[in-house]
């Protein structure tokens, strides 16, 4: 469990910042995104409506000793829910300890994470869906009274030790809003879905991204790499990095839209931002199954790959652009899905649409 930095720290100068990202870049991908991080309610792009409840709730907290509620976000992938408690814990400016759902493995495990808390400190567990059930009943009583109960000895003899924990925050994050608990969703004061990105968002996401790591782009550039990135922050970050490195061997390290474009072509990103599984998947239910409807697990069979990926990461975006529909039956790509692949889709395809879909996943 890493303690993380101390929020009465002010935020790093922009020279700092990008100095923080270059190192960040010589050891992996996962720091290098965690280095591009926004830190700040101000820093944070997109998601408004969000950040605007958040700041009420976080200054209201700040200004009069308040204990923050518990608060839950689920969305898919690289929207930002990690980067989230990380804001939230800085701006309340309280130390924010870090683990998650299948870590927190045995009861004993959760008592250690609960102990070590500060008075005000925010707990993230991230994928908090995956808890054990024994260990998910224990942080009830923790949520609620700020309680755990212990048993101390076996058999006859057990004692139940009450021990009393510092008020703290909990910050839960799921890619599977629909696998938690009733009594656990029932337990946050707050739970939000983050939506995927708006295109403007997206393109201040890569602006932003760009400066940090010092390469040039023009709005052709930005605008390409956004509307390519399936209105994720995580893959627009990617998908910079791999631009920048053909515009630094091919031109001279600027980014603008045609290398941005020529790019991502050869990345096999298409214009709609599907990569090779999600038009695999597109693919197999319109040729395979002649547009379904069909079941999750068909598809997951003809292409070798986990149920759960498709459901987290290929169906939700699948969904949000309309080209394909979930029915009572199954699966059934749209006219849209059809069309998209390059296909002529049957007359009984439904004509899909953008965006509207994506709550249906959950
Ligand atoms: N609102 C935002 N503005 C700018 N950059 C963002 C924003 N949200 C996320 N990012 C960038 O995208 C990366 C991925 O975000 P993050 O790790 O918070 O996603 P996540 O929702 O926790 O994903 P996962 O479900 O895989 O854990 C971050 O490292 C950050 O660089
Ligand atoms: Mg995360």
């Amino acid at each position: 469990m890493a303690r993380q930095r101390h929020i009465d720290t002010p935020p790093a100068p922009p020279d700092e910042a990008a100095r923080e990202v270059a190192a960040a870049e010589r050891t992996s991908e996962r720091a290098w995104q965690a280095a591009l991080r926004p830190r700040t309610f101000e820093d944070y792009i997109g998601q408004r409506d969000l950040i605007d409840n958040l700041r009420v709730s976080v200054r209201a907290a700040r200004e009069n000793g308040w204990a923050l509620d518990h608060f839950l976000f689920a969305g898919p992938p690289g929207l930002g829910k990690t980067t989230l408690a990380h804001v939230i814990a800085n701006e309340l400016g309280v130390n924010l300890h870090v683990s998650s759902g299948p870590a927190i493995d045995h009861k004993g495990m959760l008592a250690s994470l609960l102990t070590s808390l500060g008075e005000g400190d925010a707990l993230f567990i991230d994928e908090i869906h995956r808890l054990a059930p024994v260990v998910e009943e224990n942080l009830y009583p923790a949520m609620e009274d700020f309680r755990f109960d212990l048993f101390i000895g076996e058999g006859p003899h057990a004692k139940a030790v009450t021990m009393q924990l510092p008020r703290f925050t909990l910050l839960g994050a799921t890619t599977r809003m629909g696998l938690l608990s009733a009594p656990l969703l029932d337990r946050f004061g707050f739970h939000w879905q983050l939506r995927y990105y708006e295109q403007a968002d997206m393109e201040a996401i890569v602006r932003r991204s760009a400066a940090l790591i010092g390469v040039p782009i023009d709005l052709g550039g930005a605008t390409e790499i956004a509307r390519r990135a399936r209105g994720t922050p995580r893959i627009a970050n990617r998908l910079l990095r791999r631009v920048r490195d053909f515009a630094a061997v091919e031109r001279d390290g600027a980014i603008d839209g045609d290398i941005a474009a020529s790019s991502l072509d050869r990345l096999a990103v298409d214009h709609a931002g599907l990569d090779a599984l999600d038009r695999a998947y597109l693919s197999v239910i319109c040729e395979r199954f002649d547009g379904g409807p069909v079941g999750i697990e068909a598809v997951a069979a003809s292409l070798s790959e986990e149920r759960g990926t498709l459901e987290e990461v290929v169906e939700p975006f699948l969904l949000q652009v309309g080209f394909i529909a979930r029915t009572p039956r199954g699966r059934v790509a749209t006219a849209a899905g059809y069309q998209h692949m390059g296909l002529v889709a049957p007359t009984k395809a439904p004509s899909g649409g953008q965006g509207g879909a994506q709550g249906r996943l959950f």
